[in-house]
Parts: C-alpha cells; structure tokens; sequence
C-alpha cells in the first residue's frame, strides 16, 4: 500500500522553516503590542452565512473557493477564507465596543481557500491580520499601514512597494461601477472570459485581470479616483500626506480593487517583484459597512492580513537562520552512565541550559559525530569509568579541550559555564 500524502495545497512546516515563521511571529508581536493592540482568536469553521453576506456573493472567495460542507447537524459549515467577517461576527457578538472607544485587535492563523495551489498560494495557508473598530479616521488607516511597513522593516524586507487607492464609499462606487460598465460594454467582445463574465457580477474585478488584451482596453478606462465625491477625496488626501509625513513611500495604483466586497475608501496591498505571480504579501483596506451588514451598530473599521507563507518564501531568499542553539550535547554508553545521563540532563535543562540527550546506545564514536553535528557548545561524556566515579567529562567542541569534573560540581560553577558556552557561540 502506498504512503499518504500530506493533501494537494496544504504542506508541512518543518522545523528548518519554522525557524522564520517563529522570526516573523515574533516581530509581529512585539510590533503590534507596542501599538497596543490585543490579540484575538476566533474559530476556524464559521456558519457559511457569515462569509456570504460579509465577503460578498458575487466574489471568487465566495463563489469558488470556500471549504463549506454539512456537519452532521445538517449546519453549512465553512472553514474561515479570511479573518475579517470572523473578528467582526465576534465583536458583534461580544459587544466589544460597549466601552467605546476604538478596538485594536489582531489575529493569526490558518485560512482555507480551494484556489489552484502553486508558489505563495496554497489551500490551507496563514494570515498575521489587523483590525481596529471604531475610528472613521484617516489616522487609522495610516497607523495600521505603517504598522505593516514596520513589521516589514523589522524583518529586513525593504523591497517592497506599497500600492494605494481609494475606492469610495458605497455611492461613489455604484457612479463608479456605471461608468466602467459602460466604457466596457462596447470592447465585451474582446475581454477575457473571466473578464466577460465579471462585467455583469463584479465590473469592478475587471481591474485586476492579468489579460494582456483586456489590459490594453483599460488603459483608457475611467479612474475610480474621478469618481470620488468631495469627502471621500479629501480623505484620500489626508492618508496620503499622513503617509508621507511619516516618510512611508507609496504608489497610487488606480487599478486596485481587492477580492472581497466589504471595502469603502482606502485600500492598499504591499508587493514585492520577488514573489512571481503571487507578489501580494499582504493587503487591506476600509471596511465601514460590514459590522452594519453583520447585524451590529454603524461600525467604521480598517485592516490588513499578510499571508506568512509568502513573507517566508522573501525571508528565504534574503537570508538563512541558525538552527537552535544547543549548549551541551550528552553523550553516554553503558547501563549505569546511560541512568546518570537522564538525570544529569534534566537537572542542567531544569538549570536553564539547553540539552540534547543522545539517546542511541551506539559506540562513543558515532555519538561524537553526532555531537558535532549538533552545533552544541560542549560535549558531556559519561562512561563507565565516569558512572563508577560520579564524573563526567566536559569537552568544549571548538577547541577539543576536555575536563573531568565531579557531576554534583557542574552546578557549582553554573555561572562559568553559561560565559564559556557564550564564549564558544560567539566562535561559531
Ligand atoms: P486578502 O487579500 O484576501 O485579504 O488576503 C491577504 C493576504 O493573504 C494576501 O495578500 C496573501 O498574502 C495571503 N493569501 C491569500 N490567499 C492565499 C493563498 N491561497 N495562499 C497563500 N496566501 C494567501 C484578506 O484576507 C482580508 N481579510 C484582509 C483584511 C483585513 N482586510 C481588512 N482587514
């Protein structure tokens, strides 16, 4: 019988590569905390209603690509394309904003979308996100952008360009929509498939198609931007000299639209020409109807998601991560040293230090390659002789100095020790 497979779109994560997941995680932490933002975790599977009226019906998420099946309640179940409409139902649900006041939340996790998998874009795949609840700000959008760009920056990734439109609230969207459809209607013929069906359901996706001719017929489409009413211009202006004030360049893209049908206003992505064709990091925008369309009190709100599978793919190119760092590597053959070993090595991890026990039985030799291999600062040997005395050999790795040592003193000179073992990674 043959082996199993991981499934088509999802992958493992191996340790090598969780070393950056944990680098990015972590950045994203610190980040988002000194901004005060608290963390939230919502489910994974979500009543399918929820995604269909906050997506929006008429998008790919929706119409496509959602893991939605009968659990055996008979419930349409879905498991969650995106943060949002989650964080959304949940601060609906929990009136997060009795207080007032404005709700900073973040998130990160799995999504789950059945898109055609390649590089950067799998089945089952992993968002950081943001959302802030309660500002009709301008300032807002502009903190949770440069929020991004400071997580980008703390991660060493510098190439990446942040493209910038607004697409007006809901009325300047629909004078907007009107007139694309009829600037296309009379070039139909000669738009690609996608595109052709799109004109009816969502004109406004058209933008994004990746079709060389329909891209040649929307270099003289109209700009959403000559359809925003005086307000919404001048908001857009306010982002964007917040955002230069802040010294974060930008580049308005008037073809950027996003995928899901909740935004109002600002919308934004960040993309590298390192990715390929998926050279989205990242990406979000104003969503002041949802919470209203979710059931909840008029709710102004903005976040952005970044999908971690491709700041690991740019991570990569940048640069490689040491392995962890071990101190000690213990070695031991012989029934009583094998005994003391587990002793010796949980009393030293207990300690504080980090301790790989070999765990083989096999000859000295084979244990020592290993030890080297390991990347530890220093060896532990325990043999026979060592097991009668109570000793142990300590062997420092780059230097191949070697010292008995009573076991019960090793914990005498702790401190010695963990100078020597930073000493020692310093030589590495
Ligand atoms: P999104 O643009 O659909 O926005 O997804 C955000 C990011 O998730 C993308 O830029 C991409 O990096 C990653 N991503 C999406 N689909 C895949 C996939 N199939 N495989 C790998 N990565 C993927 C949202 O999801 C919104 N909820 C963002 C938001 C939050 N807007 C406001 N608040």
């Amino acid at each position: 019988m043959g082996s199993i497979q991981a499934t088509r779109g999802t992958r493992d994560i191996l340790p090598e590569e969780v070393r950056y997941w944990q680098q990015i995680e972590a950045a994203a932490r610190e980040i988002l905390g000194r901004a005060a933002y608290q963390e939230i975790r919502t489910p994974i599977f979500e009543q399918t209603n929820l995604f269909e009226r906050g997506i929006g019906e008429a998008t790919d998420v929706v119409g496509k690509e959602m893991y939605t099946f009968k659990d055996r309640g008979d419930r349409s179940i879905t498991l969650r394309p995106e943060g949002t409409a989650g964080v959304v139902r949940s601060f609906i649900e929990h009136s997060l904003n009795a207080q007032g006041g404005v709700q900073r939340l973040w998130y990160c996790g799995s999504m789950f979308r059945y898109e055609r998998p390649q590089a950067g874009r799998q089945r089952q795949f992993h968002q950081i996100g943001v959302e802030v609840l309660g500002s009709p700000s301008p300032r807002a959008d502009v903190e949770v952008i440069a929020i991004f760009a400071d997580i980008l920056q703390a991660l060493g990734l510098k190439k990446l360009v942040l493209n910038l439109n607004s697409i007006g609230n809901a009325s300047d969207r629909l004078h907007y929509r009107e007139a694309l459809v009829s600037y296309l209607t009379p070039h139909k013929a000669d738009l690609d498939a996608d595109s052709q069906d799109r004109l009816a359901r969502n004109p406004l996706r058209i933008l994004d198609s990746k079709d060389e001719r329909t891209q040649a017929i929307l270099t003289e489409a109209p700009s959403v931007l000559d359809h925003l009413n005086p307000d919404s211009q001048q908001r857009f202006e306010q982002v964007q000299a917040l955002l230069t004030d802040l010294n974060i360049p930008f580049l308005i893209n008037t073809r950027l639209v996003r995928g899901l049908d909740y935004y109002t206003h600002t919308v934004f992505e960040m993309q590298s020409a390192d990715l390929g064709a998926q050279a989205t990091v990242g990406g979000g925008g104003r969503y002041d109807g949802l919470v209203a369309e979710l059931g909840g009190a008029d709710t102004p709100a903005v976040g952005w998601a970044i999908g971690i599978e491709r700041l690991v793919i740019l991570l990569q190119q940048l640069h490689s991560l040491p392995a962890a760092n071990v101190d000690f590597y213990l070695v031991s053959r012989g029934t009583q040293a094998e005994a003391q070993a587990v002793v010796l090595a949980q009393k030293l991890r207990q300690g504080g230090f980090t301790v790989e026990l070999d765990l083989s039985g096999s000859a000295f030799g084979k244990q020592f390659k290993r030890a080297d291999r390991s990347g530890a600062a220093a060896c532990l040997i325990v043999g026979d002789d060592e097991a009668a005395s109570q000793t142990v050999q300590l062997k420092w790795l780059a230097t191949g100095n070697q010292d008995a040592i009573a076991q019960s003193q090793l914990f005498d000179i702790t401190e010695e020790l963990r100078q020597k073992i930073q000493a020692a990674k310093l030589l590495h």
